[in-house]
């Protein structure tokens, strides 16, 4: 049988772990690769076959090369270096603490972590992750097959209002908002208002405004800020929590 993973040594690691994903973020202005790290690490999983998930795979060479997961390689690098000095915390457990951290301090709402994922060497094939330039019915193929409902799709896409496309990456370029480095719910304005000069809309993005399930959540969030961050809260624990039982 295999060893608790979580004892209070480690839950006091996972604290000094935090301190260090705070101040690494902060003076590196990474939280937007450290959230999608968490989701790419998460998002393989299947609800069926009960294999990928958050378990630390994305670290292995196979798995970050896949296109979908390109760039993730500094955040991986990055997360190491907490690693290296908190060598008993998981790769799966520090990947979605480093999300949880990015969410907080862009001053986004406080998504309960609970501790304990186990480490996985082997990686789900590549295609599991969404494809941006498709719409809600894939969208909705997806994240039904990660076990996850159109409240969770909408919740999540949100997370968008952090970061930017880079053309080197996904061949899309720049912010969903004016203000990438700030957790608010400015994604769904903008998505709201349609198309505006300088911000991005995917395809993905676009989709949640055709299908009417997803865009009442859209609506919603858009005039009410708490609705939105208490829904992402819940859908993030939900994502970085895949396939994990806590013991
Ligand atoms: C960035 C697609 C869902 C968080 C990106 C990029 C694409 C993309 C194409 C640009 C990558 C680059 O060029 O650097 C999608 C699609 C989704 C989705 C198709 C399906 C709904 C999510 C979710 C989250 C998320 C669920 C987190 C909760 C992010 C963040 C960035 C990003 C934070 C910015 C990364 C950076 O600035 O380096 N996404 N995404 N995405 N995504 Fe998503």
């Amino acid at each position: 049988m295999a060893l608790p993973v979580v004892d209070t040594e480690y839950l006091k690691e996972v604290d000094k772990a935090r301190r260090d994903l705070r101040a690494l973020i902060a003076s590196r202005n990474c939280a937007p690769i450290m959230l999608r790290l968490a989701w790419h690490d998460a998002g393989t999983y299947d609800v069926n076959t009960k294999t990928g998930g958050p378990n630390g795979s994305i670290r292995s060479e196979e798995e970050y090369s896949h296109g979908s997961n390109s760039g993730l390689k500094k955040a991986i690098d990055w997360c190491e270096e907490v690693k290296s000095k908190r060598p008993k915390i998981t790769y799966a457990d520090l990947y979605q603490l480093a999300g949880v951290v990015a969410v907080e301090v862009t001053g986004g709402p406080t998504v309960d972590f609970v501790p304990g994922r186990k480490d996985s060497i082997v990686s789900p094939k590549e295609g599991r992750l969404p494809d941006a330039k498709q719409g809600a019915p894939h969208l909705k193929d997806i994240f039904y097959r990660m076990g996850l409902s159109d409240k969770d799709i909408v919740a999540l896409s949100g997370g968008h209002t952090l970061g930017r496309a880079h053309p080197d990456r996904s061949g899309f370029d720049g912010p969903w908002t004016m203000e990438p480095l700030k957790f608010d719910n400015s994604y769904f304005v903008e998505l709201l208002k349609g198309e505006s000069e300088g911000l991005l809309q995917l395809p993905t993005d676009k989709a949640l405004l055709d299908d009417p399930e997803f865009r009442h959540y859209v609506e919603l969030y858009a005039k009410d800020e708490d609705a939105f961050f208490r829904d992402y809260a819940e859908s993030h624990k939900k994502l970085s929590e895949l396939g994990f039982s806590p013991r």
